[in-house]
């Protein structure tokens, strides 16, 4: 009902009264009211004149489906938005919630009090100033295949981006970087069985609208905002969806068809490792190699004393 009072006021530039959005909606004029002072609650400035009605004056800077859904095509994926001022964690709160929602079902929150990275490291996610969001996916493919989905997600992410024209690369598997600095981290939790998927959790993290005195000492030198590289405020509503639009596109194509070729072409074509030396650290040792490319199961081919292997997951760096 609070949505369909805000589609009314935002589709008129005059006074809406409430007798007439309560005959449209046929509810009480006291009901309008209620969800009215919902909406100034959210940050809506709606401004209200006796015998006159009420006028949407402004729309919050808020990530919500009200303020999404207008930039949004997908069939599925961000239908089901759960908005939060502030939580712990998106990815933590959407495995909670996995087995009783709906598949593409999108956790946003405008900032997390215990934002989680990979590694057991703390992601920084400050109010208003990022996109937190976690997509929750119940797909049909081996848990060995889900590797795929955090470079597809990469892929989706760097094609919202794109338009920024930016020196924007993708660090396999899970980091978009813009001039050699972390813009954005993602973080792909399971729960699974040993041949079935139960649910997906694809953490996203993007430092959008972050200044530079926001991020600590030790962040500084290593991570970055589109703010920062841009110079200005970004649409944050349009950027969600459109990384929604992107995922959902890449995603059907791969659940249909088993074809992850247009993500991989994406993170082929615009990777920040492929013919770099890297530092690559799994939990029993760490070593240099070169990276050769990425193979067709979106594994990283590195060289490692002349033999050629690859890698599945870990900790690589520049
Ligand atoms: C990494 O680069 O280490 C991954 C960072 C992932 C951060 C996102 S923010 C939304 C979601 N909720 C979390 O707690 N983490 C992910």
């Amino acid at each position: 009902m609070k949505s369909k009072i805000l589609n009314i006021l935002k589709s008129s530039d005059t006074y809406v009264s409430g007798e007439e959005m309560s005959k449209k909606l046929g509810i009480s004029r006291s009901a309008i009211w209620k969800h009215i002072s919902q909406l100034k609650n959210e940050g809506y400035v709606i401004e209200s004149i006796t015998n006159n009605g009420y006028k949407l004056i402004e729309t919050p800077d808020i990530l919500t489906y009200d303020e999404i859904s207008q930039y949004l095509h997908t069939q599925f994926v961000g239908r089901n938005i759960l908005h939060f001022k502030k939580i712990e964690s998106t990815n933590k709160y959407a495995k909670t919630i996995a087995n009783e929602s709906v598949d593409g079902t999108v956790v946003i929150a405008e900032e997390q009090t215990a934002g989680r990275g990979r590694l057991g490291r703390q992601w920084v996610s400050p109010q208003g100033k990022g996109i937190w969001m976690s997509i929750l996916l119940k797909p049909d493919i081996l848990p060995t295949d889900a590797h795929k989905l955090t470079l597809l997600t990469a892929s989706s992410v760097f094609n919202a981006l794109k338009e920024y024209k930016l020196d924007i690369k993708i660090k396999w598997p899970n980091d978009i970087l813009i001039n050699n600095k972390k813009v954005c981290g993602i973080l792909t939790e399971m729960s699974a069985e040993l041949n079935k998927i139960n649910f997906l959790v694809i953490g996203i993290g993007i430092n959008v609208n972050i200044e530079k005195s926001e991020f600590g000492d030790d962040l500084k030198d290593k991570a970055t905002s589109l703010k920062i590289e841009i110079g200005n405020d970004i649409n944050r509503k349009k950027l969600t969806a459109e990384i929604l639009n992107n995922f959902e596109s890449l995603y059907l194509q791969f659940l249909k068809n088993n074809d992850i070729s247009k993500a991989l072409e994406i993170a082929r074509n615009n990777s920040a490792l492929i013919n770099n030396y890297v530092e690559i650290t799994t939990p029993q040792t760490n070593y240099v190699a070169k990276v050769i490319g990425i193979a067709d199961d979106c594994t990283l081919i590195i060289e490692n004393n002349g033999k050629i292997e690859r890698l599945i997951s870990g900790e690589v760096s520049l």
